[in-house]
């Protein structure tokens, strides 16, 4: 089985990925560090070079033509859902799970803000305001995930169990 998981920047996916593959025995894939590895560029200068439609387009071909093993987990952008039927595609191809977390939890643990061009030099307040609004317009598509969860509470042996139950 694949798992998708997905959030807003800070929540914590690449981390957890990492958590439940362990536990799972699996490989672990990052999507942005793919296409880093595709493009040869970080993403802040993909960015600046082909604007966010460019990243949004790249970020869809690399969700669905990716070589996945047959099982793994997969950490996602975290605008990555909330594009063309990015969010459907994950539902009918493996397992999703939002890690939730709130608006001032993520400002805190955004700390290195110029390596994601959406929110580079802003500060604490600026940030905290994006974030409420960015995230009333992704939890729509956020929460088409299966499986919800509070970020800070993932644990992976119970989610593992929860995954079972519901593939
Ligand atoms: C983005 C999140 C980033 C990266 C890009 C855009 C977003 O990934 O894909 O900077 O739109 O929320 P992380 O969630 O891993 O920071």
């Amino acid at each position: 089985m694949k798992i998708f998981l997905v959030g807003f920047m800070g929540c914590g996916k690449s981390t957890k990925a990492k958590q439940l593959a362990h536990r799972l025995e699996c490989p672990v894939i990052d999507l942005d560090a793919e296409i880093v590895q595709l493009t040869g560029k970080t993403i802040a200068e993909y960015f600046a070079e082909f604007g966010e439609s460019g990243f949004r387009n790249l970020e869809r071909e690399t969700l669905k033509t990716f070589n996945y093993p047959e099982t793994c987990v997969v950490a996602t952008g975290g605008g990555l859902p909330c594009f063309f039927d990015n969010m459907e595609w994950m539902n009918e191809n493996g397992a999703t799970v939002y890690l939730q977390m709130e608006p001032a939890a993520l400002v805190s643990r955004l700390h290195n803000r110029q390596k994601r061009p959406l929110i580079k030099d802003m500060d604490d307040e600026q940030l905290l305001e994006f974030i409420k609004m960015k995230l009333q317009e992704r939890d729509p598509f956020y929460t088409k995930a299966q499986i919800i969860v509070n970020a800070f509470d993932l644990d992976a042996e119970k989610l593992e169990d929860e995954l079972k139950a519901k593939h």
